[in-house]
């Protein structure tokens, strides 16, 4: 007579023969003590992960590329500057072919927003932050707004995909219904959830547990959105739709040129793969990724992997040699993505060294002080070098990039910081208007009333005064 083992006791087995391998069994340390449905939360988890492929990540010595050699030969990237961006000669034909595509329904909307925003120190999605500086509308709304006026620019609806992670994609979703979607028809907007990499020791190298029944994890970076696109069929769906060019941003960036017309248009004028927006640095060692080329190809070499010595080489006029620095703001052709989309997990993970509370092998609830664990995270820029023809355009940060990062006691990139940075950009734009403003007033604009400087000047009589903080709407 053969005995079965109950049904708990062969699912621990199988986990154990999962886990056993990679030396990750300590994640059923406390199996004994969990309920059926705690059990049940943890096998799931446990099954859902590739551990023969992290198992590789966790082992590999911090990063398989060697920067310093190849930062040695890197030139400055195939770019335009703001001037070429905007000479006269090309301005008009880049806008012209951008409006043409966004009014063919051959322009999407990606927008990453499944960040943690640990630095913010906001309970809440990054995305629901009040920090229109005079309206208080939420990151997401702002970004709404804008891509819907830039829809409306051309008279088409631009289809909107927004990112989350598990860890905001419930409440991402529950805020869109309880602000109708912001206007938009449901149809048009798709809420895809990117997936996730465990958290580990720095020491040991084992995952590390944020409950009994749980493995601590966050979502696997910006450059997550491939495989997530491909999981959740949005470039199915953007091929169904007649979807050609992909405009890529990120969700703590309220100064993002949402699908501006002109670099769509540059883009397609070099027939460009994947173009990207960046600015000129203001000093060698800024922290900002630095675009650079390599062998041919396009890469983007974060600050912390560049040499000194390569960060500080200047050419004959004294300019910096690498003096793009990436902002995050991408043009993607379909056909890229879907050319590279099967080797979406062959980007890279890069690695970085956080404070991750955990529960210890006695079950005890610790909160580290000093760094405890790795994290592993791909970006998306690493999709750079796979582009057969790619473009870097110089953007003046002013006018397209001031991202939240910080809460307190940061100086740079906090709420205060980019609420000024909102209203000193509009305020600019009324000043080219012929317009003024009182001193300390803050000027607010919704890209519905003007989607930049000269459509404000169509707008506002000329020697418009505000004698006190204004939203324009
Ligand atoms: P950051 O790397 O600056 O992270 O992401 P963050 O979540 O905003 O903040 P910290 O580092 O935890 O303080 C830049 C952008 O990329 C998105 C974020 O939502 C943000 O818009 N992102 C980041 C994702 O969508 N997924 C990720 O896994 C990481």
């Amino acid at each position: 007579m053969t005995v079965t083992k109950p049904h708990m006791e062969r699912l621990r087995d199988e986990l154990s023969s999962l886990l056993r391998p990679f030396g990750q069994e300590h994640v059923l340390a406390f199996w004994d003590r969990l309920d059926s449905e705690q059990r049940q939360r943890l096998a799931r988890q446990v099954v859902a992960f590739d551990w023969p492929m992290m198992h590789r990540v966790f082992e590999s010595p911090g990063g398989t590329v060697d920067w310093g050699t190849l930062a040695a030969r890197a030139l400055a990237p195939p770019a335009l500057t703001l001037a070429e961006f905007n000479d006269p000669q090309k301005l008009p034909t880049a806008k012209r072919l951008g409006g043409e595509a966004i009014r063919c329904g051959r322009v999407a909307f990606v927008l990453v927003a499944g960040g943690q925003g640990t630095r913010l120190g906001f309970d809440r999605p990054k995305g629901f932050y009040p920090i229109g500086p005079v309206s208080g509308r939420s990151l997401f709304e702002i970004m709404f707004d804008h891509v819907a006026a830039r829809g409306a620019q051309f008279g088409v609806t631009i289809p909107v995909y927004v990112m989350t992670s598990p860890l905001t994609h419930a409440q991402t979703v529950e805020f869109f219904q309880s602000q109708r979607w912001f206007g938009y028809r449901e149809k048009d907007v798709q809420v895809f959830c990117q997936g996730v990499m465990p958290a580990i020791d720095r020491t040991t190298r084992q995952v590390l547990m944020a409950a009994p029944d749980k493995i601590a994890t966050g979502p696997d970076g910006h450059g997550g959105t491939l495989a997530a696109m491909v999981q959740h069929g949005v470039l199915t769906d953007m091929r169904r739709r007649g979807v050609e060019h992909i405009f890529y941003g990120q969700i703590d960036n309220p100064l993002l040129q949402v699908c501006q017309p002109q670099l769509i248009g540059h883009h397609l004028l070099r027939q460009s793969e994947m173009t990207s927006q960046a600015i000129r640095k203001q000093e060698p060692l800024q922290r900002v990724g630095n675009f650079a080329e390599i062998d041919g190809r396009v890469h983007v070499i974060e600050y912390s992997d560049l040499p000194d010595e390569v960060a500080h080489l200047r050419n004959p006029d004294g300019s910096l040699k690498l003096w793009a620095g990436s902002i995050a703001v991408h043009v993607f052709e379909r056909s890229f993505l879907e050319r590279t989309a099967d080797r979406a997990d062959a980007l890279p993970f890069h690695r970085a060294e956080k404070r991750v509370p955990f529960v210890d092998a006695e079950g005890r609830e610790v909160v580290p002080a000093a760094p405890n664990a790795i994290k592993f995270e791909r970006f998306i820029f690493d999709l750079l070098p796979l582009a057969e023809r790619s473009l870097v355009c110089e953007v003046d940060a002013a006018d397209g990039f001031a991202a939240l990062k910080n809460g307190p006691p940061a100086k740079t990139e906090t709420v205060e910081w980019v609420r000024a940075a909102m209203s000193n950009m509009y305020k600019r734009w009324l000043v080219q208007a012929g317009g003024s403003m009182a001193a300390g007033a803050l000027l607010e604009i919704n890209p519905r009333f003007a989607l930049d400087a000269e459509a404000l000047r169509r707008r506002l009589p000329a020697g418009t005064h505000f004698s006190e903080s204004t939203y324009l709407v």
